[in-house]
């Protein structure tokens, strides 16, 4: 009987033992395990965090130099940038409009997408000089069709002097169909003209219907000496 007590009591004892050695003699081993144990787990995530640092200068470092770096930043902004230029896209005629009889012929530009510096603009067909100077100012115009056989196509650079002055002429191209009205052609032209501010360029063609809207083919721009 006191065997089997005993053998019987053993094992609830047994516990008992283990948890008065915890206190005992595990305690002081356990302060320098949970130390160990906060040490590792620091240095695991330190390493977490520096491999994550590090994919993100590998993956983002690129673009977040270049969203800071001031050459790109000016390029967002123009007006940082120094040469005064434009480089203008083209803006095809809605399709609708195809009857502009008394309209002037002005083409239209997407400003959206045209580069533009130190240039403004008026009313989607005109330049605005914000800069005095010397500009080489360029247009290339593709026609697609032309009126009566035989009629030479011309395009024009206009000037005028400030938005309520009446626009001139102040370059001229022309093209041939030859005897036919519908085939390709190009009016280039580019020449040297002295700007003040406020005046304004565009570019001026008998028939907006004619001219070939095809992405390069009709372009207009501009370059301050
Ligand atoms: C322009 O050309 C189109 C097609 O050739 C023609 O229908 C229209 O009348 C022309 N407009 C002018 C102002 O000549
Ligand atoms: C157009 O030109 C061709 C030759 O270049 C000629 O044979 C033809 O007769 C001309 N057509 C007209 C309508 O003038």
């Amino acid at each position: 009987m006191i065997n089997t007590h005993q053998t019987s009591v053993f094992p609830p004892t047994v516990p008992p033992r283990l948890s008065q050695r915890t206190p005992a003699s595990a305690a002081p081993r356990r302060g320098p395990g949970r130390a160990a144990l906060r040490v590792l787990v620091g240095v695991v995530v330190f390493h977490l965090l520096l491999s994550l640092g590090g994919f993100y200068y590998l993956y983002t470092g690129r673009m977040v130099t270049i969203t800071l770096s001031p050459r790109v930043s000016a390029e967002r902004h123009p007006e940082e940038c120094h040469p005064a230029m434009a480089s203008m896209i083209v803006k095809p005629l809605p399709h609708r409009a195809t009857d502009t009889t008394t309209e002037p012929q002005y083409l239209q530009w997407n400003m959206a997408h045209s580069k533009r510096c130190r240039v403004d603009y008026y009313q989607a067909s005109w330049l605005k000089m914000k800069q005095a100077g010397y500009y080489y100012v360029y247009a290339r115009v593709s026609f697609s069709r032309g009126g009566a056989p035989g009629q030479p196509l011309v395009s024009k650079v206009m000037l005028k002097h400030d938005e309520t002055r009446e626009p001139e002429d102040k370059m001229k191209a022309y093209c041939s169909l030859g005897n036919r009205s519908i085939g390709q052609c190009t009016a280039s032209q580019g020449q040297l003209l002295h700007l003040e501010v406020g005046n304004l360029l565009s570019v001026w063609v008998e028939n907006a219907t004619w001219v070939d809207y095809e992405k390069h083919a009709t372009t207009f721009g501009m370059y301050k000496l």
